[in-house]
């Protein structure tokens, strides 16, 4: 059996459509329909026309589609696709800080549970998290779960950004270090640095870009070689974007377990036995549509 044929097949059956982000394994990337960052499969993911959506990235992802496609069955291909920085806030982490910061407006980074979303006055991607900052009518907002978002959003904005939980991190990105930085810089001094604002500061004050993985894709023609501090996998995704220019992965062990979690395999039964269906209680799906929506406007 050739299982990527076979996902074609049952694509068509199923009247469905295959999403991925970016860090997905390279043949899984292969047979989706749409690919993205998270912003950019938020915004694809309101209008989908297909009846199944089958959401190959982590659990937070899959959640905002069904949030925006509640008449739309929502399918993750494996149960333990999940983000560990999502994790790691809770919603009466929210309730507290609400409690010391009254009127300041709780802004969530999409790496959030729905029932943290239902929360937030607006959500966030690390794409246009400065934006919708500056579009809000305060000087102090409660930003989490990542730290180093919050600290580079404050660094932006001006503002005045309180982070939580207080130490919201990605254990994939926090990998990188400055001496990867200087690595990099000699082993491919031609080369440019493009890094995701999940890093830690030290390593975004050493690089000539810091955006988004969409960022990222966009920023690309600018220069003919890159060196990239993010999941080893948008390299791939990048050499496949642009065949001429030059891209290395700063680091091999950059792997995020969660987005590796779902295999070519897993998509395949996925389709074929309709599992694992997406459920969020509507009303927490309600308060977390709002949340999104908002985003999506400002942006
Ligand atoms: P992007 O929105 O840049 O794709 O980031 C999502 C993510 O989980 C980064 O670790
Ligand atoms: Fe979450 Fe980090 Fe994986 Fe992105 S790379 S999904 S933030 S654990």
């Amino acid at each position: 059996m050739n299982i990527a044929e076979e996902i074609e097949r049952l694509k068509r059956e199923r009247n469905a459509v295959i999403m991925a982000h970016n860090y997905q394994l390279p043949e899984v990337q292969d047979v989706a329909d749409i690919l993205g960052d998270s912003l950019e499969l938020a915004r694809k993911a309101t209008g989908i026309d297909a009846e199944v959506i089958v959401f190959a990235g982590v659990d937070f992802m899959a959640e905002t589609a069904k949030i925006l496609n509640p008449d739309r069955t929502v399918l993750i291909p494996a149960r333990n696709a999940t983000c560990a920085m999502a994790n790691m806030l809770r919603p009466e982490h929210i309730v507290e800080m609400k409690r010391r910061y009254p009127g300041a407006p709780v802004v969530l980074y999409v790496n959030t549970t729905a029932a943290c979303k239902a929360l937030a006055d607006i959500t966030v991607t690390s794409a246009n998290a400065v934006k919708v900052v500056e579009s809000l009518d305060s000087e102090t907002v409660i930003f989490g779960p990542d730290r180093n978002l919050a600290s580079y959003v404050a660094r932006r904005t001006g503002k005045k950004v309180i982070p939580v939980p207080e130490d919201g991190h990605c254990y994939v990105h926090r990998k990188f270090t400055v001496e990867d930085v200087e690595r990099a810089r000699r082993e491919y001094p031609n080369a440019k640095i493009m890094v995701h604002p999940e890093c830690e500061p030290e390593v975004q004050e050493r690089a000539d870009v810091i955006v988004s993985t969409g960022g990222m894709i966009r920023h690309a023609p600018e220069h003919d070689e890159w060196v990239v501090f993010t999941e080893r996998e948008m390299v791939y995704r990048l050499r496949r974007m642009y065949p001429n220019i030059k891209f290395h992965a700063a680091r091999e062990d950059a792997v995020c377990v969660g987005m590796k979690a779902i295999t070519l395999r897993q998509v395949y039964e996925s389709l074929r036995d309709m599992k694992y269906e997406v459920t969020v209680p509507e009303d927490i799906a309600k308060r977390a549509r709002r949340a999104i929506e908002r985003m999506l406007e400002v942006s």
